[in-house]
């Protein structure tokens, strides 16, 4: 296999898995069981937020893992707050959250999360010192999908700073390919991955930017893995069911 001298990233996104605690624990374990990260690669586990604590348990001291909530609410990042069922940038942080996932295609399309409210979360969790994984992607692949692309993009990250873009890491997730068994194209990813810098780069026009990570995300598997993460453009992966079977997850973290 080719050399990357790149730093290369597998995030996990269990969505609204395992059912149980105990599932939760098995999994992790099973992952570090499983798999030992390759120097140069950081693997981001983000369970749902009831397991994000015993979770980071099993993961403390366990060389190339981090922990990754899937969503955070905007208002008062670090007080309280009469906002039922939401959760807040210092709660993250105290079960040891350094990642946080937003904009998710399910919370845009099911929880109706519009590019405003993806944007002023994103604005909130870089205050608060955590690091976003910020998920763009075209409901269809159709001639609109560039324009879809950037607009998303654009609104997603409206008032950043270029000092931000160290902090972001943005997921290609093509709509049409999550959870579908089809994934897009090795080709095709890293046209979007090159978009995405493009529209990034047009932002800010500045000469000295930090060069943004992209991930690819839909139906990742074990399979496919290697020829996504394999592209020079392309920083690694946002992997949803393939990172609930702890055995085919540590193949990916292995390509
Ligand atoms: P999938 O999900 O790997 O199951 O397609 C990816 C995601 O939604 O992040």
């Amino acid at each position: 296999m080719p050399q990357r001298n790149k730093k290369k990233i597998i995030a996990a996104n269990w969505k609204m898995n395992p059912l149980s605690l105990q599932g939760a624990k098995n999994l992790t374990r099973g992952v570090l069981r499983s798999a030992r990260v390759p120097q140069g690669t950081e693997v981001i586990l983000c369970p749902p937020f009831p397991w994000l604590g015993d979770v980071k348990k099993i993961l403390r001291g366990k060389k190339g893992y981090s922990l990754g909530a899937q969503d955070v609410f905007w208002e008062n990042p670090d007080k309280g707050g009469a906002f039922t069922g939401e959760v807040s940038c210092q709660m993250l942080k105290d079960l040891g959250a350094e990642y946080v996932i937003v904009g998710h295609s399910e919370r845009r399309r099911v929880m109706g999360e519009s590019d405003e409210m993806v944007n002023k979360k994103l604005l909130t969790a870089l205050n608060a010192g955590l690091k976003v994984i910020l998920c763009v992607g075209e409901w269809v692949r159709d001639e609109n999908y560039v324009s879809m692309v950037t607009q998303q993009l654009l609104a997603s990250i409206e008032n950043i700073s270029v000092r931000d873009l160290s902090n972001i890491i943005i997921a290609y997730e093509p709509v049409w390919a999550i959870g579908t068994g089809e994934a897009d194209t090795p080709d095709s990813a890293l046209s979007a991955a090159i978009l995405i810098r493009k529209i990034i780069m047009q932002k800010f026009q500045r000469k000295n930017m930090p060069r943004v990570k992209v991930l690819y995300g839909g139906s990742v598997n074990k399979n496919n893995a290697y020829s996504f993460i394999s592209q020079n453009g392309i920083d690694g992966a946002l992997v949803g069911g393939e990172s609930l079977n702890a055995e085919n997850f540590a193949q990916v973290i292995k390509v």
